[in-house]
């Protein structure tokens, strides 16, 4: 594996998925280009890397990627500041929770440029150059959400259904280009995600659907390099997806919704009348 990638593009690169996907292009010898908003966490994340590989190349550019033209500005540095990108991993990525007539419009309009609108961007600015060098990795990370609508998170599942979408369409058009589309989906994934989007009392997180970050991002790294088109880590998961297939979508809907419903996990009262001390 070593030096398959010379230069990577992790974007949500600070924690979860993206941060297990830098240390294992640290660990192949590729120099790495973190990007998260927070830089402060982003140089934590790459000295914890430099401690298992000390020799790490790692350059961190801070961005909000939920930002207008935030991917413009990220790109004129890339130019001036690091070698060729020839692995994209567009990566970062939000969710939120509750019913959409509820939801904010800003919370959308953000989630919506970061996990669509600015992947599409970022993969539309850097492809030329990989097709010109005929040599490239995208990894698109999308998730089991993309097989099914999400009711009380009906934009994030959509999101990533656009996603899932945009990617098998571009890996067909690249093919024989020397340039490769990976759609990562995970299922439940223990991270930071779900405390971010509210979610973390979901069913989904208790159940046998979950899998740690490290195991989700090895299965996505591997996957890219082999050029797959979905990856879905875990045999639970990738039972989900072949079964929702061949499920009636009415029970699909309601399934999500009922999975999707953050009602308090009911337990031991923590004080008052009859508590014991
Ligand atoms: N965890 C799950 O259950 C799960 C399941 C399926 C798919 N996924 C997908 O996996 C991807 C990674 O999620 P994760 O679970 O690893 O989450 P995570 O641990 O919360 O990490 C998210 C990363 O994205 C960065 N980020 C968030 N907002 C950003 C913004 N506006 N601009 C730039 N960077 C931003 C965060 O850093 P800063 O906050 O510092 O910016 C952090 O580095 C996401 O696309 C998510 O939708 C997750």
């Amino acid at each position: 594996m070593r030096g398959r990638v010379r230069t990577a593009l992790v974007t949500g690169a600070s924690s979860g998925i993206g941060l297990e996907l830098c240390r294992l292009l640290a660990r192949d010898g590729a120099r790495v280009v973190m990007v998260a908003r927070d830089e402060e966490r982003l140089q934590r994340a790459a000295r914890w890397i430099r401690t298992e590989h000390p020799g790490a190349g790692l350059t961190i550019l801070a961005a909000d990627l939920s930002a207008e033209g935030a991917v413009a500005s990220l790109v004129s540095r890339l130019e001036r500041e690091v070698d060729p990108i020839d692995f994209l991993a567009n990566n970062a990525g939000v969710g939120a929770s509750g019913p959409f007539a509820s939801s904010g419009l800003a919370e959308v309009s953000d989630l919506i440029r970061l996990n669509v609108s600015n992947l599409v961007e970022l993969t539309h600015r850097l492809l030329p150059g990989l097709l010109e060098r005929r040599r490239g990795i995208i990894l698109n990370v999308a998730s089991t959400a993309a097989f099914l609508p999400g009711p009380l998170m009906a934009v994030y599942y959509a999101s990533k259904a656009f996603v899932l979408s945009f990617s098998e369409a571009l890996a067909e058009e690249l093919q024989g280009s020397g340039v490769s589309v990976t759609a990562l989906c995970p299922g439940p994934t223990l991270t930071g995600f779900q405390k971010r989007a509210g979610i973390e009392q979901t069913r989904l997180l208790r159940g046998p659907l979950a899998l740690a970050a490290a195991p989700v991002a090895a299965a996505a790294y591997q996957g890219a390099l082999d050029g797959r088109r979905i990856v879905i880590p875990g045999v639970a998961n990738k039972a989900m997806v072949q079964a929702l297939r061949a499920l009636p979508r009415a029970f699909v809907r309601q399934m999500a919704r009922r999975a999707n419903d953050v009602a308090p996990i009911e337990g031991p009262p923590s004080g008052g009348e009859g508590g014991t001390a």
